[in-house]
């Protein structure tokens, strides 16, 4: 591969870890409101953030290259709002959309069509993402006012669960 792409890939593992540690701030801010819902559908989404970037790594090493981890900035631990947070998650999704993009758009400069392929993967995983985050944004919109509405959410948030991925290549 690449330098550049083996590079940009080693980012992406750390941008997944990142957002991985974010979610898990999230879940901590959650349950110190005791919306324990909510925290559960943060533990899911750090849990599937790990194994995107234990998909990357994986990718990196079957191609014979170097993982190189670096340090993972530390998130957020305070949020002003439910609301406020799934607008920090949504918003969060759609710049690691743009930032698979940027890995596919240099996948492609450089003719590399092996990565580009199992980055399609991602592409479609972010569709996913944007969706269900943005989906919840607008369910906790709706409930804001009305604490019964957002006990409700919170259950239904609860039941949330993480389907753990089965092979290495299917994650
Ligand atoms: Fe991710
Ligand atoms: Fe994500």
């Amino acid at each position: 591969m690449d330098e550049k792409m083996i590079n940009a890939l080693n980012s992406q593992v750390n941008a997944e870890l990142y957002s991985s540690y974010l979610y898990l701030s999230m879940e901590s801010y959650f349950e110190s409101e005791d919306m324990g819902g909510f925290g559960n559908w943060m533990r899911v989404q750090a849990q599937e953030e790990l194994a995107h970037a234990m998909k990357i790594y994986d990718f990196i090493i079957q191609r014979g290259a170097k993982v190189t981890l670096t340090r993972i900035d530390s998130p957020p631990t305070e949020w002003k709002s439910p609301v406020n947070v799934f607008e920090h998650v949504y918003s969060h999704e759609q710049k690691v959309t743009e930032l698979i993009n940027q890995l596919v758009n240099l996948a492609i400069s450089l003719g590399d069509h092996a990565t580009n392929n199992f980055l399609q993967w991602f592409v479609s995983e972010q569709v996913e993402e944007e969706e269900s985050s943005g989906t919840v944004l607008k369910k906790v919109k709706m409930a804001n006012e009305s604490l019964n509405a957002l006990l409700m959410l919170d259950n239904e948030l609860s039941q949330r669960v993480y389907n753990p991925p089965t092979t290495k290549t299917n994650i």
